[in-house]
Protein backbone atom coordinates (compact mmCIF):
# COMPACT_ATOMS: atom_id res chain seq x y z
CA UNK A 1 0.00 0.00 0.00
CA UNK A 2 1.05 3.84 -0.53
CA UNK A 3 1.17 4.07 3.28
CA UNK A 4 3.66 1.52 4.06
CA UNK A 5 5.91 2.30 0.74
CA UNK A 6 6.06 6.47 2.55
CA UNK A 7 7.18 4.45 5.73
CA UNK A 8 9.49 2.49 4.26
CA UNK A 9 11.17 4.93 2.12
CA UNK A 10 11.92 6.82 5.56
CA UNK A 11 13.45 3.43 6.44
CA UNK A 12 15.68 2.95 3.73
CA UNK A 13 18.27 4.58 5.39
CA UNK A 14 19.63 3.40 9.09
CA UNK A 15 19.38 6.26 10.94
CA UNK A 16 22.53 6.79 12.87
CA UNK A 17 20.72 7.13 16.44
CA UNK A 18 18.50 4.18 16.43
CA UNK A 19 20.78 1.06 17.18
CA UNK A 20 18.88 -2.28 17.26
CA UNK A 21 19.95 -5.78 19.13
CA UNK A 22 21.66 -6.67 17.12
CA UNK A 23 24.50 -4.50 17.00
CA UNK A 24 25.54 -6.01 20.20
CA UNK A 25 27.07 -8.59 17.75
CA UNK A 26 28.32 -6.87 14.95
CA UNK A 27 28.86 -3.35 15.95
CA UNK A 28 31.08 -3.88 19.02
CA UNK A 29 33.44 -0.18 18.67
CA UNK A 30 35.37 -1.87 21.89
CA UNK A 31 36.08 -5.04 20.17
CA UNK A 32 36.23 -5.13 16.35
CA UNK A 33 37.92 -8.36 16.51
CA UNK A 34 35.07 -9.82 18.24
CA UNK A 35 32.54 -7.85 15.98
CA UNK A 36 34.41 -9.48 12.96
CA UNK A 37 34.52 -12.65 13.89
CA UNK A 38 30.74 -12.69 14.91
CA UNK A 39 29.98 -11.82 11.40
CA UNK A 40 32.18 -13.89 9.37
CA UNK A 41 30.54 -16.93 9.20
CA UNK A 42 27.53 -14.83 8.06
CA UNK A 43 29.56 -13.91 4.82
CA UNK A 44 30.14 -17.37 3.80
CA UNK A 45 27.07 -17.63 1.48
CA UNK A 46 27.58 -14.58 0.20
CA UNK A 47 26.39 -11.68 2.77
CA UNK A 48 28.75 -8.92 3.02
CA UNK A 49 30.43 -6.85 5.40
CA UNK A 50 28.66 -3.34 4.15
CA UNK A 51 25.23 -5.28 5.10
CA UNK A 52 25.59 -6.68 8.29
CA UNK A 53 27.81 -3.34 9.39
CA UNK A 54 25.03 -0.98 8.05
CA UNK A 55 22.74 -0.91 11.12
CA UNK A 56 20.05 -2.42 9.35
CA UNK A 57 17.59 -4.84 11.09
CA UNK A 58 18.04 -8.41 10.67
CA UNK A 59 14.99 -11.13 10.13
CA UNK A 60 15.11 -13.53 11.24
CA UNK A 61 12.78 -16.21 9.32
CA UNK A 62 11.59 -19.23 11.38
CA UNK A 63 11.52 -21.76 9.10
CA UNK A 64 9.04 -24.85 10.01
CA UNK A 65 8.49 -26.90 6.74
CA UNK A 66 10.74 -29.60 5.83
CA UNK A 67 10.33 -32.50 4.25
CA UNK A 68 9.52 -33.64 7.76
CA UNK A 69 6.53 -31.40 8.34
CA UNK A 70 5.08 -31.80 4.91
CA UNK A 71 1.57 -29.53 6.08
CA UNK A 72 4.56 -26.53 6.33
CA UNK A 73 6.75 -27.80 3.50
CA UNK A 74 5.37 -25.29 1.14
CA UNK A 75 7.53 -22.25 3.53
CA UNK A 76 10.34 -23.41 1.47
CA UNK A 77 9.19 -21.97 -1.60
CA UNK A 78 7.53 -19.52 0.28
CA UNK A 79 9.99 -18.11 2.39
CA UNK A 80 11.66 -16.47 -1.17
CA UNK A 81 8.75 -14.23 -1.05
CA UNK A 82 9.10 -13.32 2.64
CA UNK A 83 12.82 -12.81 2.00
CA UNK A 84 12.49 -10.69 -0.75
CA UNK A 85 9.76 -8.77 1.52
CA UNK A 86 12.07 -8.22 4.13
CA UNK A 87 14.95 -7.01 1.80
CA UNK A 88 12.55 -4.27 -0.07
CA UNK A 89 12.05 -2.95 3.15
CA UNK A 90 16.00 -2.52 3.58
CA UNK A 91 16.47 -5.70 6.61
CA UNK A 92 18.85 -8.47 6.49
CA UNK A 93 17.07 -11.69 6.36
CA UNK A 94 18.11 -14.94 7.95
CA UNK A 95 16.16 -18.44 7.65
CA UNK A 96 17.05 -21.04 10.54
CA UNK A 97 14.81 -24.24 10.74
CA UNK A 98 12.49 -24.90 13.92
CA UNK A 99 12.21 -28.15 15.42
CA UNK A 100 9.80 -30.01 13.40
CA UNK A 101 6.29 -30.96 14.37
CA UNK A 102 4.31 -33.50 12.38
CA UNK A 103 0.69 -33.97 13.54
CA UNK A 104 -0.01 -37.11 11.89
CA UNK A 105 2.93 -39.48 12.08
CA UNK A 106 4.70 -37.83 15.11
CA UNK A 107 4.61 -40.43 18.31
CA UNK A 108 3.43 -40.95 20.36
CA UNK A 109 1.62 -37.46 19.96
CA UNK A 110 3.17 -34.13 18.36
CA UNK A 111 2.04 -32.06 21.46
CA UNK A 112 5.22 -33.05 22.74
CA UNK A 113 7.04 -31.48 20.30
CA UNK A 114 5.28 -28.34 20.93
CA UNK A 115 7.24 -27.54 24.13
CA UNK A 116 9.96 -28.84 22.68
CA UNK A 117 9.60 -26.46 19.68
CA UNK A 118 8.80 -23.69 21.86
CA UNK A 119 12.05 -23.99 23.80
CA UNK A 120 14.44 -24.39 21.19
CA UNK A 121 12.91 -21.27 19.46
CA UNK A 122 13.43 -18.87 22.54
CA UNK A 123 17.17 -19.93 22.33
CA UNK A 124 17.50 -19.44 18.93
CA UNK A 125 15.86 -16.17 18.99
CA UNK A 126 17.33 -15.21 22.21
CA UNK A 127 21.35 -16.16 21.36
CA UNK A 128 21.84 -15.12 18.08
CA UNK A 129 21.40 -11.79 16.49
CA UNK A 130 17.75 -11.36 15.64
CA UNK A 131 15.98 -7.97 15.80
CA UNK A 132 12.63 -9.40 14.42
CA UNK A 133 11.29 -12.70 13.40
CA UNK A 134 8.53 -14.25 10.93
CA UNK A 135 7.05 -16.68 12.47
CA UNK A 136 6.17 -19.46 9.36
CA UNK A 137 2.88 -21.27 10.66
CA UNK A 138 0.62 -23.78 9.61
CA UNK A 139 0.06 -27.16 11.17
CA UNK A 140 -1.53 -27.55 14.17
CA UNK A 141 1.18 -27.28 17.01
CA UNK A 142 3.34 -24.95 14.67
CA UNK A 143 1.95 -21.87 15.05
CA UNK A 144 1.19 -22.02 18.82
CA UNK A 145 4.85 -23.36 19.71
CA UNK A 146 6.12 -20.59 17.74
CA UNK A 147 3.74 -17.76 19.28
CA UNK A 148 4.80 -18.93 22.84
CA UNK A 149 8.10 -18.30 22.22
CA UNK A 150 7.88 -14.86 20.66
CA UNK A 151 6.19 -13.67 23.62
CA UNK A 152 8.63 -15.17 25.83
CA UNK A 153 11.33 -13.67 23.72
CA UNK A 154 8.96 -10.38 23.34
CA UNK A 155 10.71 -9.31 20.34
CA UNK A 156 8.87 -7.82 17.06
CA UNK A 157 7.45 -10.78 15.79
CA UNK A 158 4.43 -11.40 13.29
CA UNK A 159 3.13 -15.26 11.61
CA UNK A 160 2.56 -15.88 8.28
CA UNK A 161 0.39 -19.16 7.95
CA UNK A 162 1.52 -21.51 5.01
CA UNK A 163 -2.37 -21.88 4.16
CA UNK A 164 -4.91 -24.48 3.92
CA UNK A 165 -4.95 -27.08 1.16
CA UNK A 166 -7.19 -26.74 -1.91
CA UNK A 167 -10.43 -28.80 -1.15
CA UNK A 168 -10.44 -32.41 -1.76
CA UNK A 169 -12.72 -34.39 -3.48
CA UNK A 170 -14.51 -37.32 -3.80
CA UNK A 171 -16.93 -38.74 -6.32
CA UNK A 172 -18.62 -34.73 -6.40
CA UNK A 173 -18.21 -34.30 -2.70
CA UNK A 174 -16.32 -32.27 -0.80
CA UNK A 175 -13.33 -34.63 1.63
CA UNK A 176 -11.66 -32.65 4.14
CA UNK A 177 -8.49 -33.36 5.68
CA UNK A 178 -8.55 -34.93 8.96
CA UNK A 179 -12.28 -35.33 9.20
CA UNK A 180 -12.43 -38.12 6.32
CA UNK A 181 -10.51 -40.38 8.88
CA UNK A 182 -13.49 -40.53 11.05
CA UNK A 183 -15.89 -40.88 8.23
CA UNK A 184 -13.93 -44.08 6.36
CA UNK A 185 -13.69 -45.52 10.01
CA UNK A 186 -17.49 -45.56 10.72
CA UNK A 187 -18.02 -46.93 6.83
CA UNK A 188 -15.09 -49.95 6.84
CA UNK A 189 -16.62 -50.40 10.21
CA UNK A 190 -20.45 -50.43 9.06
CA UNK A 191 -18.88 -52.34 5.91
CA UNK A 192 -19.56 -50.04 3.59
CA UNK A 193 -15.83 -49.55 2.13
CA UNK A 194 -13.27 -52.41 2.18
CA UNK A 195 -8.77 -51.81 3.03
CA UNK A 196 -8.20 -50.20 -0.27
CA UNK A 197 -11.54 -48.30 0.07
CA UNK A 198 -10.07 -46.61 3.78
CA UNK A 199 -6.72 -46.11 2.34
CA UNK A 200 -8.30 -43.94 -0.86
CA UNK A 201 -10.82 -41.90 0.42
CA UNK A 202 -8.40 -40.94 3.19
CA UNK A 203 -6.04 -39.87 1.18
CA UNK A 204 -8.43 -37.95 -1.18
CA UNK A 205 -8.63 -35.35 1.98
CA UNK A 206 -4.68 -34.56 1.22
CA UNK A 207 -5.15 -32.18 -1.80
CA UNK A 208 -2.63 -30.05 -2.53
CA UNK A 209 0.34 -28.33 -0.49
CA UNK A 210 -0.72 -26.82 2.88
CA UNK A 211 -2.35 -27.45 6.35
CA UNK A 212 -5.71 -29.31 6.51
CA UNK A 213 -8.47 -28.00 4.90
CA UNK A 214 -10.93 -28.38 7.63
CA UNK A 215 -11.47 -25.81 10.68
CA UNK A 216 -9.26 -28.54 12.35
CA UNK A 217 -6.60 -27.33 14.75
CA UNK A 218 -4.38 -25.33 11.77
CA UNK A 219 -6.86 -23.26 10.55
CA UNK A 220 -8.19 -22.46 14.11
CA UNK A 221 -4.80 -21.63 15.55
CA UNK A 222 -3.93 -19.74 12.38
CA UNK A 223 -7.20 -17.83 12.09
CA UNK A 224 -7.06 -17.00 16.13
CA UNK A 225 -2.91 -15.44 15.27
CA UNK A 226 -4.93 -13.18 13.12
CA UNK A 227 -7.44 -12.17 15.72
CA UNK A 228 -4.77 -12.24 18.54
CA UNK A 229 -3.62 -9.26 15.80
CA UNK A 230 -0.45 -11.00 15.20
CA UNK A 231 -1.23 -11.91 11.72
CA UNK A 232 -1.78 -9.62 8.47
CA UNK A 233 -5.33 -8.68 8.14
CA UNK A 234 -7.21 -11.08 5.76
CA UNK A 235 -3.86 -13.85 5.87
CA UNK A 236 -4.88 -16.68 7.95
CA UNK A 237 -7.04 -18.25 5.20
CA UNK A 238 -5.49 -17.82 2.16
CA UNK A 239 -5.25 -21.61 0.64
CA UNK A 240 -1.25 -22.11 0.21
CA UNK A 241 -1.62 -23.31 -3.62
CA UNK A 242 -3.23 -19.23 -4.35
CA UNK A 243 -0.55 -16.75 -5.47
CA UNK A 244 -2.22 -14.62 -2.80
CA UNK A 245 -0.48 -16.43 -0.54
CA UNK A 246 3.33 -15.57 -1.83
CA UNK A 247 1.87 -12.31 -2.14
CA UNK A 248 1.38 -12.45 1.41
CA UNK A 249 4.67 -13.91 2.31
CA UNK A 250 5.91 -10.58 0.86
CA UNK A 251 3.63 -7.97 2.33
CA UNK A 252 4.83 -10.11 5.98
CA UNK A 253 8.71 -9.68 5.03
CA UNK A 254 7.75 -6.20 4.26
CA UNK A 255 5.83 -5.56 7.73
CA UNK A 256 8.24 -7.38 10.14
CA UNK A 257 10.89 -4.36 8.88
CA UNK A 258 8.44 -1.58 9.73
CA UNK A 259 7.60 -3.56 13.07
CA UNK A 260 11.52 -3.44 14.16
CA UNK A 261 11.60 0.29 13.62
CA UNK A 262 8.47 0.77 15.01
CA UNK A 263 9.65 -1.60 18.37
CA UNK A 264 6.25 -2.74 17.86
CA UNK A 265 6.37 -6.10 20.17
CA UNK A 266 4.76 -9.17 21.07
CA UNK A 267 3.14 -7.84 24.36
CA UNK A 268 1.97 -4.30 22.83
CA UNK A 269 -0.31 -7.22 20.49
CA UNK A 270 -1.29 -9.85 22.77
CA UNK A 271 -2.95 -7.78 25.69
CA UNK A 272 -5.93 -9.39 27.65
CA UNK A 273 -8.39 -7.82 25.49
CA UNK A 274 -7.14 -9.18 22.61
CA UNK A 275 -6.96 -12.96 24.15
CA UNK A 276 -10.65 -12.04 25.01
CA UNK A 277 -10.90 -11.22 21.13
CA UNK A 278 -9.52 -14.23 20.48
CA UNK A 279 -11.77 -16.28 22.72
CA UNK A 280 -14.80 -14.60 20.95
CA UNK A 281 -13.66 -15.39 17.66
CA UNK A 282 -13.02 -19.33 18.69
CA UNK A 283 -16.70 -19.55 18.88
CA UNK A 284 -17.69 -17.81 15.65
CA UNK A 285 -15.63 -20.06 13.55
CA UNK A 286 -16.30 -23.39 15.30
CA UNK A 287 -12.85 -23.42 16.66
CA UNK A 288 -10.72 -26.86 17.89
CA UNK A 289 -10.75 -27.94 21.01
CA UNK A 290 -6.98 -28.01 21.38
CA UNK A 291 -7.86 -23.71 21.11
CA UNK A 292 -8.09 -23.44 24.97
CA UNK A 293 -4.81 -25.29 25.25
CA UNK A 294 -2.57 -23.50 23.08
CA UNK A 295 -4.31 -20.04 23.31
CA UNK A 296 -4.04 -20.39 27.73
CA UNK A 297 -0.36 -21.46 26.95
CA UNK A 298 0.35 -18.56 25.00
CA UNK A 299 -0.97 -16.18 27.35
CA UNK A 300 0.69 -17.69 30.18
CA UNK A 301 4.07 -17.02 28.13
CA UNK A 302 2.98 -13.37 27.79
CA UNK A 303 2.26 -12.95 31.72
CA UNK A 304 -1.67 -12.79 30.37
CA UNK A 305 -4.39 -13.99 32.99
CA UNK A 306 -6.88 -16.39 30.86
CA UNK A 307 -8.31 -19.56 32.06
CA UNK A 308 -11.19 -21.83 31.38
CA UNK A 309 -13.98 -19.77 33.01
CA UNK A 310 -13.11 -16.93 30.37
CA UNK A 311 -13.96 -19.48 27.71
CA UNK A 312 -17.00 -20.36 28.45
CA UNK A 313 -18.54 -16.82 30.10
CA UNK A 314 -16.84 -14.59 26.74
CA UNK A 315 -17.66 -17.88 24.44
CA UNK A 316 -19.87 -20.05 25.28
CA UNK A 317 -23.26 -18.09 24.14
CA UNK A 318 -22.05 -16.68 21.02
CA UNK A 319 -23.02 -18.33 17.86
CA UNK A 320 -21.02 -20.53 15.22
CA UNK A 321 -20.91 -18.47 12.37
CA UNK A 322 -18.63 -20.35 9.79
CA UNK A 323 -20.42 -23.24 8.19
CA UNK A 324 -16.80 -25.17 7.64
CA UNK A 325 -16.30 -29.06 8.63
CA UNK A 326 -16.26 -30.73 11.15
CA UNK A 327 -19.19 -29.03 12.05
CA UNK A 328 -20.09 -27.86 9.20
CA UNK A 329 -20.26 -28.75 5.54
CA UNK A 330 -17.61 -26.37 3.22
CA UNK A 331 -13.94 -26.34 3.73
CA UNK A 332 -11.35 -23.40 3.90
CA UNK A 333 -11.18 -22.38 0.11
CA UNK A 334 -15.04 -21.78 0.65
CA UNK A 335 -13.94 -19.80 3.92
CA UNK A 336 -11.44 -18.22 1.58
CA UNK A 337 -13.12 -16.62 -0.91
CA UNK A 338 -16.40 -16.24 1.68
CA UNK A 339 -14.25 -12.78 3.34
CA UNK A 340 -12.20 -15.25 5.58
CA UNK A 341 -11.64 -14.78 9.25
CA UNK A 342 -11.86 -10.54 8.37
CA UNK A 343 -15.34 -11.17 7.75
CA UNK A 344 -16.19 -12.61 10.77
CA UNK A 345 -14.45 -10.41 13.05
CA UNK A 346 -16.15 -7.20 11.05
CA UNK A 347 -19.52 -9.07 11.91
CA UNK A 348 -18.48 -9.80 15.35
CA UNK A 349 -17.29 -5.66 15.69
CA UNK A 350 -20.86 -4.59 14.02
CA UNK A 351 -22.55 -6.40 16.90
CA UNK A 352 -20.42 -4.32 19.22
CA UNK A 353 -18.52 -7.28 20.73
CA UNK A 354 -14.23 -7.56 20.71
CA UNK A 355 -12.37 -4.69 22.15
CA UNK A 356 -12.30 -2.49 18.79
CA UNK A 357 -9.06 -0.81 20.13
CA UNK A 358 -6.59 -3.54 20.35
CA UNK A 359 -2.94 -2.61 18.65
CA UNK A 360 -2.47 -5.31 15.47
CA UNK A 361 1.13 -6.20 14.13
CA UNK A 362 0.52 -3.51 11.20
CA UNK A 363 0.25 -0.56 14.00
CA UNK A 364 -3.24 -0.75 13.51
CA UNK A 365 -6.11 -1.40 15.38
CA UNK A 366 -8.63 -4.28 15.01
CA UNK A 367 -11.08 -2.28 13.70
CA UNK A 368 -9.78 -0.27 10.94
CA UNK A 369 -7.91 -3.54 10.10
CA UNK A 370 -11.18 -5.69 9.26
CA UNK A 371 -14.79 -3.77 9.74
CA UNK A 372 -16.97 -2.86 6.79
CA UNK A 373 -15.73 -6.60 5.31
CA UNK A 374 -18.73 -8.02 5.22
CA UNK A 375 -19.00 -11.79 3.46
CA UNK A 376 -19.35 -12.62 -0.07
CA UNK A 377 -21.29 -15.70 0.64
CA UNK A 378 -24.05 -16.58 3.29
CA UNK A 379 -23.50 -20.20 2.76
CA UNK A 380 -20.37 -20.61 4.41
CA UNK A 381 -20.32 -17.70 6.68
CA UNK A 382 -23.70 -16.59 8.39
CA UNK A 383 -25.29 -13.82 9.43
CA UNK A 384 -24.57 -13.76 13.13
CA UNK A 385 -28.28 -13.44 13.79
CA UNK A 386 -29.13 -16.74 11.80
CA UNK A 387 -26.42 -18.43 12.79
CA UNK A 388 -25.75 -22.19 12.42
CA UNK A 389 -25.43 -22.71 15.60
CA UNK A 390 -26.76 -20.65 19.17
CA UNK A 391 -24.60 -21.01 22.10
CA UNK A 392 -22.01 -22.56 20.07
CA UNK A 393 -18.69 -21.80 22.47
CA UNK A 394 -17.06 -24.38 25.00
CA UNK A 395 -18.67 -25.11 28.11
CA UNK A 396 -16.52 -25.24 31.18
CA UNK A 397 -17.24 -28.77 33.44
CA UNK A 398 -16.35 -29.65 36.85
CA UNK A 399 -17.64 -32.05 39.38
CA UNK A 400 -16.49 -35.05 41.10
CA UNK A 401 -15.27 -36.87 38.57
CA UNK A 402 -12.54 -34.12 37.73
CA UNK A 403 -11.98 -30.13 38.03
CA UNK A 404 -12.02 -28.82 34.73
CA UNK A 405 -12.58 -29.95 31.58
CA UNK A 406 -14.02 -29.04 28.37
CA UNK A 407 -17.03 -29.79 26.18
CA UNK A 408 -17.68 -28.69 22.58
CA UNK A 409 -21.20 -27.90 22.17
CA UNK A 410 -21.25 -26.36 18.17
CA UNK A 411 -20.67 -30.70 17.46
CA UNK A 412 -24.00 -31.61 19.07
CA UNK A 413 -26.10 -33.21 16.85
CA UNK A 414 -29.78 -32.91 16.41
CA UNK A 415 -29.97 -36.98 16.74
CA UNK A 416 -27.57 -36.87 19.58
CA UNK A 417 -29.84 -34.41 20.89
CA UNK A 418 -33.18 -36.47 20.48
CA UNK A 419 -31.15 -39.59 21.83
CA UNK A 420 -29.58 -37.84 25.44
CA UNK A 421 -30.59 -34.92 25.72
CA UNK A 422 -34.95 -34.76 25.24
CA UNK A 423 -35.65 -35.67 28.60
CA UNK A 424 -39.18 -33.39 29.78
CA UNK A 425 -37.90 -32.61 33.59
CA UNK A 426 -34.38 -31.17 32.08
CA UNK A 427 -33.74 -31.25 28.60
CA UNK A 428 -29.85 -30.04 29.41
CA UNK A 429 -29.17 -33.46 31.11
CA UNK A 430 -28.31 -36.67 30.58
CA UNK A 431 -27.38 -39.91 32.89
CA UNK A 432 -25.45 -42.96 31.60
CA UNK A 433 -23.45 -46.12 31.98
CA UNK A 434 -19.97 -45.36 31.81
CA UNK A 435 -17.41 -48.19 30.04
CA UNK A 436 -13.67 -46.90 30.41
CA UNK A 437 -10.99 -47.59 28.64
CA UNK A 438 -6.96 -47.28 29.82
CA UNK A 439 -5.41 -45.47 26.61
CA UNK A 440 -6.16 -46.27 23.21
CA UNK A 441 -4.43 -49.86 22.95
CA UNK A 442 -7.13 -50.92 25.54
CA UNK A 443 -9.49 -49.42 23.41
CA UNK A 444 -8.64 -51.37 20.42
CA UNK A 445 -8.70 -54.62 22.49
CA UNK A 446 -12.36 -53.92 23.86
CA UNK A 447 -14.23 -51.37 22.12
CA UNK A 448 -15.92 -54.64 19.90
CA UNK A 449 -16.50 -56.78 23.05
CA UNK A 450 -17.24 -54.11 25.74
CA UNK A 451 -20.74 -54.10 27.21
CA UNK A 452 -21.65 -51.14 24.86
CA UNK A 453 -25.49 -49.36 24.15
CA UNK A 454 -26.72 -46.40 22.12
CA UNK A 455 -26.67 -44.75 25.32
CA UNK A 456 -23.35 -45.27 27.01
CA UNK A 457 -20.82 -42.71 27.86
CA UNK A 458 -16.98 -44.08 26.30
CA UNK A 459 -14.45 -42.75 28.99
CA UNK A 460 -11.06 -42.92 27.82
CA UNK A 461 -8.67 -42.38 30.14
CA UNK A 462 -4.04 -42.25 31.18
CA UNK A 463 -3.92 -40.14 28.24
CA UNK A 464 -3.33 -36.78 29.64
CA UNK A 465 0.02 -34.71 29.37
CA UNK A 466 1.64 -37.24 31.85
CA UNK A 467 -0.17 -40.26 31.16
CA UNK A 468 0.65 -40.42 27.33
CA UNK A 469 3.05 -37.99 27.20
CA UNK A 470 2.49 -34.87 25.65
CA UNK A 471 -1.52 -35.68 25.56
CA UNK A 472 -2.99 -38.35 23.09
CA UNK A 473 -5.50 -36.84 20.79
CA UNK A 474 -7.48 -40.32 21.19
CA UNK A 475 -10.81 -38.77 23.24
CA UNK A 476 -12.60 -39.45 20.24
CA UNK A 477 -13.92 -42.97 20.10
CA UNK A 478 -16.19 -44.67 17.42
CA UNK A 479 -18.90 -46.98 18.86
CA UNK A 480 -18.83 -50.64 18.40
CA UNK A 481 -19.28 -52.14 14.95
CA UNK A 482 -22.46 -54.01 16.03
CA UNK A 483 -24.26 -50.55 16.75
CA UNK A 484 -22.94 -49.10 13.82
CA UNK A 485 -24.31 -51.39 11.63
CA UNK A 486 -27.70 -51.46 13.36
CA UNK A 487 -27.87 -47.33 12.15
CA UNK A 488 -26.65 -45.54 15.09
CA UNK A 489 -27.29 -42.05 14.05
CA UNK A 490 -24.91 -40.02 16.11
CA UNK A 491 -21.55 -40.35 17.96
CA UNK A 492 -21.75 -41.54 21.23
CA UNK A 493 -20.64 -39.19 24.07
CA UNK A 494 -16.74 -39.22 25.38
CA UNK A 495 -14.83 -38.51 28.53
CA UNK A 496 -11.28 -38.30 28.55
CA UNK A 497 -8.08 -36.76 29.93
CA UNK A 498 -6.29 -36.51 26.71
CA UNK A 499 -7.45 -34.58 23.72
CA UNK A 500 -9.40 -34.71 20.43
CA UNK A 501 -8.47 -34.06 17.34
CA UNK A 502 -9.57 -30.56 16.34
CA UNK A 503 -11.70 -32.21 13.08
CA UNK A 504 -13.64 -34.76 15.34
CA UNK A 505 -17.62 -33.82 15.44
CA UNK A 506 -18.13 -35.97 18.68
CA UNK A 507 -19.77 -34.52 21.65
CA UNK A 508 -17.15 -34.88 24.17
CA UNK A 509 -15.73 -34.19 27.47
CA UNK A 510 -12.22 -33.28 27.01
CA UNK A 511 -8.82 -32.51 28.47
CA UNK A 512 -9.68 -33.48 31.83
CA UNK A 513 -7.44 -32.49 34.88
CA UNK A 514 -6.00 -33.82 37.06
CA UNK A 515 -5.80 -36.54 34.65
CA UNK A 516 -6.44 -40.45 35.75
CA UNK A 517 -2.24 -40.95 36.33
CA UNK A 518 -2.08 -37.50 38.80
CA UNK A 519 -4.83 -39.90 40.28
CA UNK A 520 -7.26 -37.63 39.69
CA UNK A 521 -10.96 -39.73 40.36
CA UNK A 522 -11.03 -40.41 36.62
CA UNK A 523 -8.70 -43.22 38.13
CA UNK A 524 -11.14 -44.74 40.34
CA UNK A 525 -14.01 -45.10 37.49
CA UNK A 526 -15.29 -48.82 37.11
CA UNK A 527 -17.05 -50.13 33.76
CA UNK A 528 -20.84 -49.60 34.77
CA UNK A 529 -20.63 -46.82 37.08
CA UNK A 530 -23.30 -44.42 36.92
CA UNK A 531 -22.50 -40.94 34.83
CA UNK A 532 -24.99 -37.74 34.88
CA UNK A 533 -23.82 -34.82 32.54
CA UNK A 534 -25.79 -31.53 33.06
CA UNK A 535 -24.40 -29.35 30.50
CA UNK A 536 -26.61 -26.40 31.89
CA UNK A 537 -25.35 -26.79 35.48
CA UNK A 538 -21.61 -27.63 33.70
CA UNK A 539 -21.74 -30.67 36.13
CA UNK A 540 -20.27 -34.20 35.11
CA UNK A 541 -20.80 -36.31 38.52
CA UNK A 542 -20.13 -39.45 39.44
CA UNK A 543 -22.98 -41.45 40.95
CA UNK A 544 -21.36 -42.81 43.73
CA UNK A 545 -21.57 -41.71 47.83
CA UNK A 546 -17.84 -40.16 48.64
CA UNK A 547 -17.29 -42.62 50.77
CA UNK A 548 -17.13 -45.13 48.25
CA UNK A 549 -14.85 -42.53 46.41
CA UNK A 550 -12.86 -42.42 49.16
CA UNK A 551 -12.10 -46.41 49.76
CA UNK A 552 -11.17 -47.07 45.74
CA UNK A 553 -9.62 -44.10 45.81
CA UNK A 554 -7.19 -45.60 49.24
CA UNK A 555 -7.40 -49.01 47.04
CA UNK A 556 -6.10 -47.60 44.33
CA UNK A 557 -3.20 -45.51 46.38
CA UNK A 558 -2.30 -48.88 48.23
CA UNK A 559 -1.64 -50.38 45.03
CA UNK A 560 0.98 -47.40 44.42
CA UNK A 561 -1.72 -45.48 42.01
CA UNK A 562 -2.35 -45.59 38.56
CA UNK A 563 0.34 -47.02 36.35
CA UNK A 564 0.89 -45.00 33.54
CA UNK A 565 2.72 -45.83 30.12
CA UNK A 566 6.68 -45.82 30.89
CA UNK A 567 8.66 -42.62 29.33
CA UNK A 568 10.69 -43.63 25.90
CA UNK A 569 12.59 -40.79 25.77
CA UNK A 570 14.62 -38.83 27.52
CA UNK A 571 12.46 -35.48 26.50
CA UNK A 572 9.12 -38.04 27.45
CA UNK A 573 10.86 -37.71 31.53
CA UNK A 574 11.78 -34.59 31.17
CA UNK A 575 8.65 -33.65 30.20
CA UNK A 576 6.68 -35.18 32.60
CA UNK A 577 8.82 -33.77 35.42
CA UNK A 578 7.72 -29.92 34.20
CA UNK A 579 4.21 -30.05 32.55
CA UNK A 580 1.13 -28.61 34.10
CA UNK A 581 -2.58 -29.65 33.34
CA UNK A 582 -4.02 -29.45 30.30
CA UNK A 583 -6.35 -27.05 32.17
CA UNK A 584 -3.87 -24.21 32.10
CA UNK A 585 -2.48 -24.90 29.00
CA UNK A 586 -0.16 -27.50 29.51
CA UNK A 587 3.20 -25.48 29.47
CA UNK A 588 6.37 -25.86 31.79
CA UNK A 589 5.91 -23.76 34.26
CA UNK A 590 9.57 -23.26 35.18
CA UNK A 591 9.42 -21.83 31.78
CA UNK A 592 6.52 -19.22 32.32
CA UNK A 593 9.22 -17.24 34.78
CA UNK A 594 11.05 -16.28 31.98
CA UNK A 595 9.55 -13.53 30.18
CA UNK A 596 10.33 -10.80 27.95
CA UNK A 597 13.86 -12.52 27.82
CA UNK A 598 15.04 -10.05 24.98
CA UNK A 599 15.10 -7.27 27.22
CA UNK A 600 17.32 -9.30 30.03
FE1 LIG B 1 -0.78 -30.85 9.74
FE2 LIG B 1 -3.56 -31.09 9.83
S1 LIG B 1 -2.00 -32.58 10.14
S2 LIG B 1 -2.32 -29.38 9.46
MG1 LIG C 1 -4.84 -32.45 15.35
Amino acid sequence: TKELEEKLSNMQTPSASKSFRSAQWFNKPDDLAMSALYADRYLNYGLTNEELLSGRPIIGIAQSGSDLAPCNQHHVVLAKRVREGIRTAGGIAIEFPTHPIQETTRRPTATLDRNLSYLSLVELLYAYPFDGVVLLTGCDKTTPAMLMAAATMNIPAICMNVGPMLNGWDRGALVGAGTVVWKAREMHAAGEIDDQGVFDLVTKGTSSVGHCNTMGTASTMNALAEALGMALPGSSAIPAAYRERAQCAYRTGVQIVEMVHADRKPSDIMTREAFENAVMVNTAIGGSTNAPIHLNAIAKHVGVKLDLDDWDRLGHSLPLMVNLQPAGQYLCEEYHRAGGTQAVISELLDQGLLHQDVLTANGKTIKENNSGRTTWDRRTIKDFTKPMKENAGFLHMTGNLFDSAIMKASVISPAFRTAFLENPNDPNAFECKAVVFDGPEDYNKRIETADIDAHTILVMRGTGPLGYPGAAEVVNMTAPAHLLKQGLKYSLPCIGDGRQSGTSASPSILNASPEAAANGNLAILQDGDRLRVDLGKRKVMLLISDTEIKARMDALMARGGYQAVESHTPFQDFFRKEVGPLSEGMVFGRATRFQRVAQM
